[in-house]
């Protein structure tokens, strides 16, 4: 006699609907994968990890004056610096971060506010975000990426 005679029928309905929700949410999951491309939830870039610091812009990291209050930031984090490693903005300029890595996988994340970006090798990771409030914002990296991680730190001045 097989198991599922033994069972009482509502545990053999709450068991096929059991089964049958684990299915809906498996299909919807595949389709969404497949019907988005399957990446990174970042308008992420792929670039070489050895070829970081040949061409441009990540060949010289810097912060770049795009317009009026905007500035678009190339940043390269590297055991176990951030480069550039302190940066200076006006009160309420736009910053869009364009981060990757030549090594390992590190975090940029900077407190008080929405940026909590990746750095990873093979990817350009991006993110904008508005400074209305003036400060010294450290410049956090919050994956652990090896022995002097607790001491990757930057600087971001918002005058
Ligand atoms: Cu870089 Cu932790």
């Amino acid at each position: 006699m097989k198991l599922i005679d033994h069972m009482p029928r509502y545990e053999r309905i709450w068991l096929a609907i059991g089964v049958i929700s684990i299915a809906v949410f498996l299909v919807i999951l595949a389709a969404l994968a497949i019907g988005l491309g399957h990446t990174p939830a970042t308008h992420a870039n792929t670039i070489a990890p050895d070829q970081v610091a040949v061409p441009p812009p990540f060949d010289q990291p810097r912060l770049e004056r795009t317009g009026p209050n905007e500035y678009q930031a190339y940043m390269v984090a590297q055991m176990f610096s951030f480069f550039p490693g302190e940066m200076r903005i006006p009160k309420g300029a736009t910053v869009t971060f364009k981060i990757t890595s030549p090594d390992v996988v590190h975090g940029l994340f900077i407190p008080g506010t929405n940026v909590n970006m990746m750095a990873i090798p093979g990817l350009v990771t991006e993110f904008t975000y508005t400074f209305k409030k003036s400060g010294d914002y450290p410049l956090i990296c919050h994956e652990y990426c090896g022995v002097a991680h607790q001491l990757m730190m930057g600087r971001l001045i918002v005058e």
